[in-house]
């Protein structure tokens, strides 16, 4: 199969003639879908988009990198995002943290050595009466105990 360094150029093909229709105006959106597609938006995702919707790389970097919804780097398969907002900080979303780090043997902000998690911060998933709360993927854990963590882990593969 055709690839550009990491990135897979058939599925990017078809994402973008048969669902965007090689439209300029939905640079967002493919971007969007690529993010989706690979967690992040690979160099070689970049340069091919430019050039399928006739676009200067410059400006596809530059939305890439305009938007904080975009990844410019490798993340892991599955992305924990951990509130530190302040009613979690109350609730012991320190304790929690600290326990993934080590479960995890990373800090926040790294992916793990096997690209299968990566670890980042937020200041508010919008439940804060359940804290603390981990968001992994579209799962979110209320009222976590560190004693939890690993066997919420172990759900993801
Ligand atoms: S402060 Fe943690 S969900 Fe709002």
């Amino acid at each position: 199969m055709e690839q550009a360094n990491d990135v897979d150029l058939m599925k990017l093909d078809t994402l973008i003639e048969e669902k965007f229709d090689n439209n300029p105006e939905a640079l967002v959106m493919v971007l969007q879908e690529v993010n989706a597609e690979y967690n992040y938006v690979p160099q070689g995702a970049l340069q091919y988009v430019a050039e399928k919707l006739d676009i200067p790389l410059s400006k596809v970097y530059s939305v890439a990198t305009f938007y904080k919804a975009f990844h410019l780097e490798p993340r892991g398969r599955h992305i924990i995002s951990q509130c530190v907002g302040t009613a979690c900080h109350v609730r012991g979303a320190m304790r929690i943290k600290g326990k993934l780090e080590k479960s995890l043997s990373i800090k926040e902000g790294e992916n793990t050595k096997d690209m299968k998690y990566t670890f980042e911060t937020v200041r508010c998933i919008g439940c804060c009466s359940l804290g603390p709360v981990i968001k992994i993927d579209d799962d979110v854990y209320s009222n976590v105990e560190q004693d939890q963590v690993d066997k919420i882990l172990e759900k993801y593969q």
